[in-house]
């Protein structure tokens, strides 16, 4: 089933809060293995991460063929802009984290894992240490995956934001909807 103006689809909603919880969950892990060398974390990390992508891609398909959500109520053109420019960094977004986790892994030679099932080979040398395949592509894959994080950071802090000043400063059903909840 479609997505209509008073309601959307069991899908449009799965796919929404399943990709919103577990990408903040990899943020924050994200941010605390790096900063903190919790290097037992890498595994779960990126293989959730290529989890993820699987439901990642299923969303952007799903959004193209249903187009993007009809606004619940009046808005002004320059709010209906913002937050179609918030949807787009959004989506891009999502896609861009786990391609560039992927480049990062595969790129330096760790491989591409989930959760010990092998997708792409590790290149390890004599001791047991990773030897880049593309040292570019990993170092690539590494500054688009800080940057892309803290861009993040910021769009969903205002997406959030949005959401809370259309439920309770303009009092509308866009978040009652995003819950399924069936609107005028
Ligand atoms: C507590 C967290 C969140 C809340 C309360 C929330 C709320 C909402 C609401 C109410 C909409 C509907 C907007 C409309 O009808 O125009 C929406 C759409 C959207 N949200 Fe969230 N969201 C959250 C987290 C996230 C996260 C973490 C992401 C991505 C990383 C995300 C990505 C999107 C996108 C791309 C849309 C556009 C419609 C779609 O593709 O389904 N949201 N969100
Ligand atoms: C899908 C969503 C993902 C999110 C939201 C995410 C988020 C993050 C964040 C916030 C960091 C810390 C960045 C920094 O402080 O520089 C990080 C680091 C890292 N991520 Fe991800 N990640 C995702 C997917 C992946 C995937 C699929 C892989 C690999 C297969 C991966 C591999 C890594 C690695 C290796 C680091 C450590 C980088 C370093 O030590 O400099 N990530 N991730």
């Amino acid at each position: 089933m479609k997505d209509t103006k008073a309601k959307f689809s069991s899908l449009t909603l799965s796919l929404h809060w399943i990709i919103a919880v577990f990408f903040i969950c990899l943020l924050s892990v994200g941010f605390y293995m790096t900063n903190y060398n919790a290097f037992a974390l890498y595994p779960i990390h990126k293989s959730i991460g290529i989890l993820l992508f699987v439901f990642i891609l299923w969303r952007v398909i799903w959004r193209y063929m249903n187009g993007w959500p009809i606004p619940a109520n009046q808005y002004s053109k320059l709010e209906r802009s913002i937050s179609k420019c918030i949807h787009w960094l959004l989506i891009i977004g999502i896609l861009l984290m786990p391609i560039s986790g992927m480049l990062m892994s595969a790129g330096s030679g760790h491989g591409l894992y989930i959760f010990g099932f092998e997708l792409f080979p590790a290149n390890l040398d004599a001791i047991g240490k990773a030897v880049p395949i593309s040292a570019s592509v990993g170092e690539l894959g590494e500054d688009i995956h800080g940057a892309v994080a803290n861009i993040m950071v910021a769009a969903i802090s205002l997406h959030i934001i949005g959401a809370l000043k259309h439920h309770f400063i303009d009092k509308d059903n866009t978040l009652s909807r995003m819950l399924g909840k069936k609107i005028q």
